[in-house]
């Protein structure tokens, strides 16, 4: 959470700063500031609220003008959204300015030896405890700021992506990372400093992304030096040429990112399995998995770690993995696991997914598993994200950057990659016959123009969205394959609409859901053809009996359904194994369209952020 940008070079600072810190906000959007170094002094501006809140509170506060600045969106920790506690944060004497991503977990003690020493502090954040005592070493240990900060960080406890500057020496930025990402972008004359490479894109293709425990000394005129928080060595930096493009990460005549990702379904669909899933030749390419698929095929079990979407991904991959396998799978909580002394052995295989590649609990539990023997296996989307680079191997999906705070196309994409992992496996043991195989290594070919077709039933959807965008409660309900999609698609709808929301297994409803039923109460269905499909249409005849509002995701050409239920989105038939690829589709839509009626923040929704990189 909380997004950070740094500008040190020959142009104006303000504008790449906060057109950043925009790009960045996905990350958090409680409250924003910046501070420029204008030739003398820092001119500082921090408000409570959105970066356009800052753009508009700037121009009359302070003057823009300099060639060396920072700035920070933030998703409060420690201390409530105000203009006080938003970053970026002075040192008592005003000399050194800081942003922090991340959290200080020893701060509390730090602060109080600080204010023994004479420290006060104005704000209520650990980011305020940590610059002031890299102000204190400085000045206790005469030393330059670089290794005062290195000095610092080594009596911390807790994760940083920190850049902080010393107006008395305004020709470097000194940076450093443990669990927050952090990128330096690489221009001429001019380097860039950010959480992802969004914000310097158009000015460099050429990045380093720091590895944890290392921070590095940004100087004007010289090459970045890199260096081990502990242990101080130097590390030869990896300069890591970029393939993102500003198209990317730009709305493209969208109303909203979320909508644009929904939409950009079928080619992400698409670009994930491109030259891995070679239909017609029967053949699955996968890089990362060539040299582990043994480890795969003999393992005792397959337990997937994951948090939110991504682990509804998880559960339908386990539905596929033990089908097509015959290997038990577990889809764990990452934020259970990590804490539940779960039992691990090196005869396991842990699939870690993640779109980010940040999210704190996924990466502890990663941790935990690689301690304790299992070889993990990452399934992430952001390139070079650190679970990419912690995991012994992996595969990326290929989503592009997803802004939206809302999951949508990296959960298909996921279900891509896991489902091509699934095959590949299944092939070699021989646990899937080569019918089945070859049937659905053509079926997932066809996915994306399925998707495409699902995502024509939009303006339905979106009158669909009309009558209900009112009610105070939704369940969603799935048997199989598709109750996975019931927990995601209610999952939207909280939170993106605030609407209370819960999915169920359809059979599982009678157990205690049913009570919930009323004429008020909207049921969405998942009763697209499959095994359990007589057994839905039970289920709705119940929910029917109590007077439900039955909104009903069918098979095109459904005629049982569509007699019970009021109101039907239509989806192209697939095999029961892909089906949630296009059943969560008119899930997402119904979502964002109540979303977009009720007024809703449908990119930045309140209280959340894109990556949680704290636990
Ligand atoms: C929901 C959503 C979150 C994420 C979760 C995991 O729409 O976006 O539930 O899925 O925070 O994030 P990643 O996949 O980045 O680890």
């Amino acid at each position: 959470m909380c997004g950070i940008v740094g500008y040190i070079g020959n142009r104006e600072a303000y504008p790449i700063i906060l057109n950043g810190l925009k790009r960045l906000e996905y990350r958090g959007y409680d409250s924003a500031g910046i501070a420029l170094y204008d030739g003398t002094n820092i001119q500082m501006c921090k408000t409570k609220g959105k970066v356009s809140d800052l753009e508009s509170k700037v121009t009359s506060d302070i003057s823009t003008a300099g060639k060396l600045g920072i700035g920070h969106t933030r998703w409060a920790t420690h201390g409530i959204p105000n203009d006080v506690n938003s970053h970026p944060h002075y040192s008592m004497s005003g000399d050194l300015v800081i942003i922090h991503n991340g959290i200080i977990e020893n701060y509390a003690s730090i602060k109080k030896e600080l204010i023994k020493r004479g420290y006060i502090f104005k704000s209520e954040t650990d980011t305020e405890v940590l610059v002031n005592l890299i102000e204190d070493i400085k000045i206790k240990e005469k030393v330059k700021l670089g290794k005062a900060v290195q000095i610092a960080l080594n009596q911390v406890i807790g994760a940083y992506a920190i850049a902080v500057f010393d107006r008395n020496k305004p020709d470097e930025i000194v940076v450093a990372k443990l669990g927050s990402p952090l990128a330096i972008g690489i221009g001429e004359d001019e380097f860039f400093v950010a959480s992802d490479a969004t914000p310097f894109i158009e000015f460099t293709n050429n990045a380093i992304y720091l590895e944890d425990e290392e921070m590095a000394i940004i100087r004007l005129g010289r090459e970045v030096r890199v260096r081990k928080i502990k242990g101080d060595q130097l590390v030869d930096p990896y300069v890591q040429e970029l393939q993102l493009n500003l198209e990317q990460i730009e709305k493209g005549g969208y109303e909203h990112f979320m909508l644009k990702e929904i939409y950009e379904q079928p080619t992400v669909i698409k670009d994930t399995y491109r030259g891995r899933l070679l239909a017609d030749q029967g053949i699955i390419k996968l890089g990362g998995l060539e040299d582990y698929i043994q480890k795969f095929v003999n393992a005792n079990r397959i337990i997937i770690v994951a948090c939110g979407t991504s682990w509804h991904a998880g559960l339908v991959a386990e539905y596929i993995f033990e089908d097509w396998l015959r290997i038990p799978v577990e889809v764990e909580y990452a934020s259970e696991f990590r804490y539940r002394n779960p039992i691990i052995t090196d005869k396991d295989v842990v699939i870690a997914i993640s779109q980010s590649g940040e999210t704190a609990d996924t990466l502890a539990a990663i941790k935990l598993a690689k301690q304790q023997g299992a070889f993990v296996y990452g399934v992430c989307n952001v390139v070079g994200s650190t679970i990419s680079r912690e995991t012994h191997s992996g595969t990326y999906t290929h989503a592009g950057p997803e802004i939206g705070v809302a999951s949508t196309k990296a959960f298909t994409t996921q279900i891509t990659v896991l489902t091509m992992i699934a095959l590949k496996l299944a092939k070699v043991k021989g646990t899937i016959s080569k019918s089945n195989y070859m049937m659905h290594l053509r079926e997932l070919e066809l996915i994306p123009s399925c998707v495409e077709e699902a995502l024509r039933s939009d303006e339905k959807i979106k009158a669909i969205a009309e009558v209900f965008k009112d009610a105070s409660n939704f369940l969603y309900l799935g048997r199989g394959y598709n109750f996975p999609v019931a927990l995601e698609g209610a999952l939207k709808l909280k939170e993106i609409s605030y609407i209370h929301a819960e999915g169920y297994p359809a059979a599982e409803m009678k157990h205690g859901p049913i009570a919930l039923i009323d004429d008020q109460m909207p049921v969405v269905v998942i009763a697209v053809n499959s095994n359990h499909y007589e057994k839905v249409v039970s289920n709705i005849e119940e929910i029917k009996a109590r007077q439900g509002k039955i909104i009903a995701v069918v098979t095109e050409g459904d005629t049982s359904v569509k007699e019970l239920a009021d109101y039907i989105m239509e989806v192209p038939k697939t095999s029961e194994n892909l089906s949630p690829l296009v059943t969560t589709i008119p899930l997402q839509l119904l979502s964002y369209h109540i979303a977009v009626m009720l007024g809703r923040n449908v990119d930045q929704p309140r209280n959340l952020a894109k990556s949680v990189t704290v636990e």
